[in-house]
């Protein structure tokens, strides 16, 4: 009897051990979500869409509550919002993404944020019938007044320049939040902001915590066109640091596109945007010292569903999203290929090729079988244009899946 009572001990102190080890974290980026306040006519709104990257813009909102709802019935232990929260820092996006990310903290889910580059700019735009009209947005002050209980009022120690911040998710697990986007000009970690992080990851070391960062641009090059505006300005001496006390995972986004790159000892993963298809967040769990990382495509229809929700779009979400993306990419091709002198089957393959890549490329991994061979039909009727560069500078087997990955952290 004493031998089994021994036995249920044991078996029940391993389980409590399992999860404490185990920590869930959720990372979502560049929502870019857009208040209806301010569209005033949705054409207009539609048409600027149409020439941007796919963005489902004009559903962000719809987006962001499922989200929010997902992660209600999942219950991380937190999730983590890496910038670009709003299509470009209006008060009235702000006011109702803080309106929609609330209930999670209200059920004991830490939400922590930082800017983004669309975030603070003090300028926003109203979409109206004349077009997209200037209107005051969000500066640095602003946002941090806003977003306070977001991860910063709450964290173990707060950088005073930026609205930089290391979270203890766990005492084992801590989140290293940096922000580049509250300084001028944006887009470099402050001197200051290195030294207060070469403390916290110094204290991180003492306490024996492993520490996860969290950019929104990101720490290294991904794609060779993408350098500037898209890496930290001064990334080198971050990697510095990360090299320095042991940081192996950097959490980012601003691409758009899900990818992972790797440097020395440091994986950084770009979760793809939240508002483009196939509107991915990432889901961590940390168990044993290593990280393991999966992009998760949300489900808007169920959510939809769930709701009672009669809009068809939103009923059958990850087609029309995909079809929206689609038609964002080759619309904008078909205008140009009118100027070329190819047949209209050789027009309709190239398009063919290119929305296949494009998809591809932002959801991270090949999502219908493609002949590369085809690119060769770019790079004779199109040479100069920006997707036949763009096109060049990817892998050509498309074979790479960027939707997961596994991180040791020590
Ligand atoms: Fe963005
Ligand atoms: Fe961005």
């Amino acid at each position: 009897m004493k031998k089994t009572l021994f036995c249920v001990l044991v078996v029940m102190l391993m389980v409590c051990c399992a999860q404490a080890d185990g920590v869930r974290l959720v990372e979502a980026s560049d929502m870019h979500l857009l208040s209806r306040q301010l569209v005033e006519d949705e054409n207009t709104l539609l048409r600027i869409l149409r020439g941007a990257d796919g963005k489902v813009t004009h559903y962000t909102p719809e987006i962001c509550r499922a989200f929010v709802d997902k992660m209600l019935e999942e219950k991380p232990d937190a999730v983590l919002l890496s910038g670009d929260l709003t299509l470009n820092g209006s008060h009235e996006s702000h006011r109702e993404l803080i309106d929609i990310l609330t209930p999670l903290k209200a059920a004991g889910i830490p939400v922590l944020v930082i800017p983004g580059n669309h975030d603070e700019t003090g300028l926003s735009y109203r979409f109206t019938l004349e077009g997209a009209v200037p209107i005051e947005g969000m500066d640095e002050q602003e946002f941090k007044a806003a977003y306070a209980d977001f991860g910063y009022n709450d964290a173990r120690s707060r950088d005073e320049s930026t609205f930089s911040y290391m979270y203890e998710v766990t005492p084992q697990v801590w989140v290293l939040a940096v922000d580049v986007n509250s300084v001028t000009p944006w887009g470099s970690v402050p001197t200051d902001t290195l030294a207060w992080i070469e403390g916290q990851l110094q204290a991180a070391q003492q306490a024996g915590a492993q520490v996860i960062g969290m950019t929104h641009q990101n720490l290294m090059v991904h794609f060779s066109m993408f350098t500037f505006g898209y890496q930290l300005n001064n990334a080198r001496q971050l990697q510095e640091l990360y090299d320095k006390y042991g940081v192996h995972l950097n959490l980012s986004g601003h691409l758009h596109l899900q990818h992972i790159a790797e440097n020395g000892g440091v994986t950084e993963i770009t979760t793809s945007a939240l508002a483009v298809w196939p509107q991915h967040y990432g889901v961590i769990t940390v168990e044993d010292g290593v990280a393991a990382y999966q992009a998760v495509p949300l489900d808007v229809a169920a959510w939809a569903e769930k709701e009672g929700i009669t809009d068809h779009n939103l009923l059958d979400f990850s087609d029309y999203s995909a079809r929206f993306f689609d038609d964002t990419t080759t619309g904008k091709q078909a205008d140009r290929m009118q100027a070329i002198e190819a047949n209209e089957e050789i027009k309709a393959r190239m398009l063919d090729f290119v929305r296949i890549f494009n998809r591809s490329q932002f959801a991270g991994y090949l999502v219908e079988p493609i002949d590369m061979e085809e690119l060769a039909l770019w790079e004779e009727h199109m040479p100069s244009a920006f997707f036949t560069y763009y096109m060049s500078m990817f892998p050509k087997d498309g074979a790479t899946d960027f939707r997961q990955a596994t991180v040791r952290l020590n």
